[in-house]
Parts: structure tokens; C-alpha cells; sequence
């Protein structure tokens, strides 16, 4: 069978929602042993066999507490979790600012952080999620958009760093995909017009519609997989043309 997991043991943050939890039972149905770190658990993982670890990522010392409760084997980090906010740099207050840093960057050093030395001994693959603002600008993104820049770059930083230890750190770029994220965008922004703004917003990808998590549960799996071996580094659109069919 490709893409076999059998035996691997993996990490997924913000694996009880939207695109986290495709990948979760995505890497599940391939064999591996599934955990979820989240601030929720949710019973249909917790049916499918994927364990769920209660904790908030902005914490270091949580993250230590999560090393006691998770195989002293790493096989494959998958950095997930994330919170978006829309606003210029001017109506961008500096707490959420901070909020948005604390999620989105300081999440992904502290779960790299906690977890690669239990990488280090076999080798593994991680993978970051980025969007497809780490490579184009979006209106009022602002402080969305230095997270996930900053996210594409500690992919290849981490990518250089490990090569020898055989880890592998690549990161992926979705453009919009149907989530209770952006649900919650659009009901926070546009209450009363949520399907009228839901089509505006599927027709910024040239495809004509949001991605779907399991397309996106589908690339990560591949690139968690021994058949993507000779993949480090790199970064991977999948956002049905967004970045590069937008032009006139
Ligand atoms: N949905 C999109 O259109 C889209 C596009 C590009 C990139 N992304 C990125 O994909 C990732 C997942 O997005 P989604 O749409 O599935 O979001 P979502 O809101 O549906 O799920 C996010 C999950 O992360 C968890 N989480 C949030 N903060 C956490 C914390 N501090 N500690 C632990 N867990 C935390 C939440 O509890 C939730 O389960 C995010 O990094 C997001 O930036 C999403």
C-alpha cells in the first residue's frame, strides 16, 4: 500500500476542527497512532480511536507536560493550529496582535521545540501549516499574514537545521477552505449576508469554490509519507489557483 503509516506515531495540533481533524483521521486510516493536541476534544476522534490531549500551545510548560503523555517516538509533527484576524495594521490593536503571535508563531517554536529531540533518533517529517498569504497579499491580513510569513520561514529553517538528523519540514499553503473558521469569519463580518459573502469568497479561487479538508488532509498525508523522501524545505500551494491564476 503507498503512503503506509503502519507503526508511525503522529502529532496533530488543532486536530479537533476543520483541516486539523481531516488530517487526523486521514493519518489514522493510514495506520498511524494518532494525537491530537487541542484546546477541545471532540467525541468523534475520541470514537476513532485518536487520542486527544487537552492543552494550549501558547504554553511551553504545557507542552512538557504533553512529552509525559505521548510516545517517547516521534514520527511526524504536524503543526495545524492556528486563529486568523482581519484588519489593517491600523485597527489591529496590539493585544490581538500578540494573540495572533502567540498562536500562530510562538505555537509552532514551542510544539518544534518540545517535540524534535523525540524526532531525532529515527528521523520523522514535519509539516507546517502556512496560506496562501505567506506568498501574496489579502486585503486586510495584516497581522494573519506576518504569522504565516513567519511560519513558511521556520519551515526551511527547521528544514536546513535537521537535514542530517533525517526530519524533513515541509509546510503547505491553502487558500480558502470550508472550516468552522471561516464560518466564524463570516459570521463575526458579515452577519446577515453569510451566503452571499460565502460565494464572493469561493470565487477568489479561480476553481470557483473553497477547498475541502480532506484535500488538504490528502497533501499533508502525502508529504508525511515515505514516498515524498526526497521533499525538504518546500512549500505547497493548494488553493485552486489563487496564487498564480489570479492575474489578468
Ligand atoms: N480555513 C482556511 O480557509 C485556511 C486557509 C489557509 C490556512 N489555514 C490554516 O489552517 C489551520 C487550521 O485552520 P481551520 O480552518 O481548520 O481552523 P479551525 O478554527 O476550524 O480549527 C483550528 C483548531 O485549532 C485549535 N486551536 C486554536 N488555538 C489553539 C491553541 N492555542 N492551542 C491548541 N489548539 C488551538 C482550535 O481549538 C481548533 O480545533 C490554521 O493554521 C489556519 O491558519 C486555514
Amino acid at each position: 500500500m503507498k503512503f503506509d503509516l503502519s507503526n508511525k506515531n503522529a502529532l496533530v495540533t488543532g486536530g479537533s476542527s476543520g483541516i486539523g481533524k481531516a488530517i487526523a483521521e486521514t493519518l489514522k486510516s493510514q495506520g498511524a497512532n494518532v494525537y491530537v493536541i487541542d484546546l477541545n476534544e471532540i467525541e468523534s476522534n475520541t470514537s476513532q480511536g485518536i487520542n486527544t490531549i487537552k492543552t494550549d500551545i501558547t504554553s511551553l510548560n504545557n507542552l512538557k507536560d504533553v512529552l509525559k503523555k505521548v510516545p517517547d517516538r516521534i514520527d511526524l509533527l504536524i503543526n495545524n493550529a492556528g486563529v486568523g484576524l482581519v484588519g489593517n495594521i491600523e485597527n489591529t490593536e496590539e493585544e490581538d496582535f500578540d494573540r495572533l503571535y502567540k498562536v500562530n508563531v510562538k505555537g509552532v517554536y514551542n510544539c518544534i521545540k518540545t517535540f524534535i529531540p523525540n524526532m531525532k533518533a529515527n528521523g520523522g517529517a514535519i509539516i507546517n501549516m502556512a496560506s496562501i498569504v505567506s506568498h501574496v497579499a489579502v486585503n486586510n491580513r495584516f497581522a494573519y499574514t506576518m504569522t504565516k510569513g513567519a511560519v513558511h520561514a521556520m519551515t526551511f529553517s527547521i528544514a536546513k537545521d535537521y537535514i542530517h538528523e533525517g526530519i524533513r519540514c515541509n509546510s503547505v499553503s491553502p487558500a480558502r477552505v470550508h472550516t468552522p473558521f471561516v464560518d466564524e469569519y463570516l459570521s463575526k463580518n458579515y452577519p446577515g449576508k453569510e451566503k452571499e459573502m460565502f460565494k464572493n469568497l469561493s470565487k477568489t479561487q479561480p476553481l470557483g469554490r473553497m477547498g475541502k479538508p480532506e484535500e488538504i488532509a490528502n497533501l499533508v498525508l502525502y508529504l508525511c509519507s515515505d514516498e515524498a523522501s526526497f521533499i525538504t524545505g518546500s512549500d505547497f500551494s493548494i488553493d485552486g489557483g489563487f496564487v498564480k491564476l489570479n492575474g489578468n
